[in-house]
């Protein structure tokens, strides 16, 4: 009897929550359910999700920005099934594969850099692995300059780049020679590439946790000190990338920018198929793979398989046909100035940092005694804590799903599917004026909830540290 999937789902809708925790990750369950986020989503389409009791909800975290062009998008799906349906022979390794070659050509086509080689990932923080094994190849040099507060995977070579305590706490050696500086600091780079034994200098163009967009030219000024110091620039578009700035690449709002490499995924994937992408100057290809021995030196047994090919293609086809680049920058600003408008009137919001879809609300200390209370009594307990304040009502009160933005930063993220309407911003925008007002009560039912957040917390904290750990 072949699968049927409908059945299966039919069998077990409902029990998403018990199979995660019995069988994948009990920790996640329970932040999950703590947090009131535990809901069952059972349908998807553009940049909605309905769950199991038929309510609709506004997805603005877009699976970590992988939607840029909505959930189950027609054309995409149909782009699948035709790849499915052609039998191509996938993978077959000793050969050519057809759409990795097309599909390396059109990526070429929309970034306006010499990069003019293509090497096909799986996944982002695999495609930051690529560079690192690259520049190092290419450079002979160990080095790798990284930034505060950057995100760049998980795998172990990224997060050795990685700027945030509680992800790396842990996992310890990391690789040797990695220095990390602060974002947005020539002088901290200049310093760090001046011995000329950096290899590669990665960075986001705009970091992802936090929203954390540099200064005008900075990445042209610290293009110009890595030629002179002889190091690689690499631009993580991971999450930037396809789109999501209005631009196909964030890196071109800084006109005077080139990369050496460029490290692009998610969005590429159209929301089906897992896909990355390193585009690389064909130097820095030739050091690599300089000869017939070394013509698979780096490589990975799933790259560059038919259906994420596919999927890839049509996403950058969906790009082009809709107008998504020119929607993120319009809707994106509507979004800014709407929360811009609201600063004056409420104490915790503190500013706005927008580039197309990608938006980070920054809340901060407030100055009313009452409310400064508050705000302390809160970030004693955890200081992650107070973003969820406006997180938590808006999924449960007004359907709206948006993120936290890293640790310690107390800034919510929005990275909706490119293709939202200008009513899908007023939805948030009305939703963020009732919960921004619900907050500034103290005392008052938000805080109520925080506070037993807070308290879980501590306990759960307390209970950790003083568990025997088995050998
Ligand atoms: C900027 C950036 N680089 C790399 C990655 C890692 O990508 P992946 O989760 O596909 O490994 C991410 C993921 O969020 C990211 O935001």
């Amino acid at each position: 009897m072949p699968i049927d999937i409908r059945q299966i789902i039919r069998d077990h809708q409902g029990r998403n929550y018990d199979l995660l925790r019995e069988h994948v990750n009990p920790q996640f369950a329970r932040v999950l359910r703590t947090i009131g986020f535990d809901r069952c989503y059972v349908r998807a389409e553009g940049a909605y999700l309905w769950d199991i009791e038929g309510r609709k909800y506004l997805d603005m975290l877009g699976g970590y920005a992988v939607f840029n062009f909505g959930r189950n998008h027609p054309d995409i799906r149909r782009a699948i099934i035709d790849a499915l349906e052609a039998d191509l022979p996938s993978w077959v390794q000793m050969e050519a594969p057809l759409l990795a070659g097309a599909l390396a050509a059109e990526l070429k086509k929309r970034i306006p850099y010499p990069l003019e080689r293509v090497f096909f990932t799986n996944s982002g923080t695999e495609g930051i692995e690529a560079a690192i094994k690259f520049a190092r190849c290419a450079t002979g040099r160990p080095g790798i300059v990284h930034c505060e507060k950057g995100f760049h995977g998980l795998t172990l070579g990224a997060l050795s780049l990685n700027g945030c305590e509680s992800f790396r706490s842990g996992f310890e050696p990391f690789l040797p020679h990695c220095r990390q500086i602060p974002f947005d600091n020539l002088t901290a780079l200049e310093a760090a590439l001046s011995n000329r034994d950096v290899a590669a200098f990665i960075v986001e163009p705009i970091q992802g946790k936090g929203v954390n967009i540099p200064a005008d030219g900075y990445l042209a000024e610290a293009m110009g000190l890595c030629r002179e110091y002889g190091t690689l620039l690499v631009v993580d578009e991971v999450q930037t990338g396809v789109g999501r700035t209005g631009k196909f690449l964030a890196t071109q709002w800084d006109e005077g920018c080139e990369p050496d490499m460029v490290v692009l995924s998610k969005a590429l994937s159209g929301g089906y198929v897992p896909v990355g992408a390193v585009l690389l100057r064909r130097s820095i290809f030739d050091r690599v793979y300089s000869s017939m021995d070394r013509a698979i030196v780096h490589s990975s047994t799933f790259h560059e398989g038919a259906p994420a090919m596919a999927a890839a293609l049509a996403s950058l086809a969906a790009l082009d046909d809709t107008d998504a680049m020119n929607n993120a920058i319009r809707i994106g600003a509507m979004i800014r100035d709407g929360v811009q408008a609201m600063i004056p009137r409420f104490e915790f919001l503190h500013a706005v940092r927008q580039r197309g879809l990608m938006i980070g609300i920054q809340f901060g200390k407030p100055r009313s005694l009452g409310l400064r209370t508050a705000w302390s009594l809160i970030n004693r307990m955890d200081e992650n804590l107070f973003p969820q304040a406006v997180t938590m009502p808006l999924l449960d009160r007004h359907r709206i799903l948006t993120q936290v933005a890293g640790h310690r930063t107390n800034v919510v993220k929005l990275i909706p599917p490119l293709i939202i309407s200008e009513d899908d911003a007023k939805w948030f925008l009305d939703a963020f004026e009732q919960v921004m007002a619900d907050v500034h009560k103290f005392p008052g039912p938000v805080w109520g909830v925080l506070k037993d957040l807070g308290a879980m917390a501590v306990t759960h904290r307390a209970r950790s540290e003083t568990a025997p750990v088995k050998a």
